[in-house]
């Protein structure tokens, strides 16, 4: 006879009590885990270890008249990874999205977070997971902000004022406190009129909504980029302004020229390599990975050897001094974060952490005694 076995089930609700939303305490965590990544300990999925997650891709035809058909931001993704430190722990993200949500009343993706003892297996927690995602999600760009941008930054530009730009913002101007506004563009000028009145009042500084892109870039010395859809926000390269540095959280559309002239940096450039090589596998080969990944842009002109990756730095690297930080305050720099599925499993783990401490949530058997043993 086996003991029983017990989980953690963490509503949304039960992980805002655990602090999912405390952004310094999740940017801490999130640089934390950048030097776990930059010193190697860490194992993220299939043989190269260094895998985003497993993807369900859909097709264009309707042969079967239920299945998920191709469509933008649409996916069921796997994210899974141990992350080592203190954190010692197996995570699995498990999400689906899809863009109609929105016209649901429902979050573009939704997601679950399981976390794993290392040694048996067992799940220690189920939870909800979308604010553990959007959270990570933002702290990556205020950690990155943190070590690359220009000392005297005052101005932060945000293309998209979607969940997770808000919390992009949320975060760097937490590791950047000088900024003193914040000048939104998003491609639905109603909708960011809303976020700039909403999120004024939290950041406690002036948010400017401008109706062209241009504007937006132009004036800013971080710009966070994230935008769902079909129509790519394009950045011209005549609008960087000296020392910019700008982040790629998700899929803008630059020149070659731009990437080429400026320094790359990205959470994990092995990562990325890895979606290449997804897409050069898929049927339609390389267009199947250019709608949704920040870096398919990039990963296209190292295809056709118009790029050499060699001159892309990873911020872990950077984090533990393997790598040169910012070299000069006119150094404009482009950063990529792709979405680690170690950034879920750090956050998450504290989360659960913080929720067993103060008895959060609800505690489910697996079993009372296992029927296999
Ligand atoms: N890198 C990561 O770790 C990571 C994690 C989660 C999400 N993402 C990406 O972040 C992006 C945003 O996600 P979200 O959940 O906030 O989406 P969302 O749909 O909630 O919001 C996106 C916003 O972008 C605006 N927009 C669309 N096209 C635009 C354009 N061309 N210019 C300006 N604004 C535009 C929309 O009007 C909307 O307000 C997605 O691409 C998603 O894949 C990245």
């Amino acid at each position: 006879m086996s003991e029983k076995l017990e989980l953690l089930y963490l509503q949304e609700e039960d992980i805002i009590k655990a602090g999912v939303l405390n952004m310094k305490e999740c940017i801490n965590t999130i640089e934390e885990m950048f030097r776990l990544i930059g010193k190697g300990d860490y194992l993220m999925g299939g043989p190269n270890r260094n895998d985003h997650g497993l993807m369900l891709w859909f097709n264009n035809d309707d042969t079967f008249k239920n299945m998920p058909k191709k469509g933008p931001d649409r996916r069921f993704m796997s994210l899974i990874s141990y992350l080592g430190g203190d954190f010692d722990v197996v995570g699995n993200k498990w999400y689906g999205s899809n863009i109609e949500n929105l016209n649901k009343n429902l979050p573009r993706s939704i997601h679950t977070f399981t976390l794993n003892d290392r040694e048996t297996g067992a799940p220690l927690a189920i939870m909800s997971g979308n604010l553990v995602s959007s959270a990570r999600t933002g702290a990556v760009p205020g950690v990155i902000s943190k070590y690359l941008a220009k000392k005297d930054a005052k101005v932060l530009g945000a293309v998209g004022g979607g969940v997770i730009n808000q919390s992009c913002i949320d975060a760097i101007i937490t590791t950047v406190p000088g900024i003193e506004k914040v000048i939104l563009f998003d491609i639905n000028i109603e909708k960011g009129k809303e976020v700039a009145k909403k999120i004024e009042a939290q950041i406690n500084r002036p948010v400017e909504v401008v109706d062209d892109m241009d504007a937006c870039v132009k004036q800013s010395d971080i710009v966070t980029v994230a935008t769902s859809g079909s129509v790519k926000p394009k950045i011209n390269e005549e609008s960087f302004k000296p020392g910019a540095l700008i982040i790629l959280t998700g899929a803008a559309d630059l020149s070659a020229e731009s990437y080429n002239k400026h320094r790359v940096v990205a959470d994990l450039w092995s990562m990325h390599e890895k979606w290449l090589e997804d897409g050069l596998a898929h049927p339609e080969g390389i267009n199947s990975i250019l709608d949704w990944t920040m870096s398919g842009q990039l990963l296209e002109l190292i295809n056709d050897g118009k790029f050499d990756s060699n001159k892309i730095d990873d911020i872990g690297d950077i984090i533990v001094g393997n790598k040169e930080g910012r070299k000069s305050d006119d150094e404009v720099i482009i950063a990529m974060t792709g979405g680690l599925s170690t950034e879920d499993v750090a956050w998450g783990y504290r989360v659960y952490e913080n929720a067993l401490e103060n008895n959060i949530g609800t505690k489910l058997p697996l079993w009372n005694s296992s029927h296999l043993i």
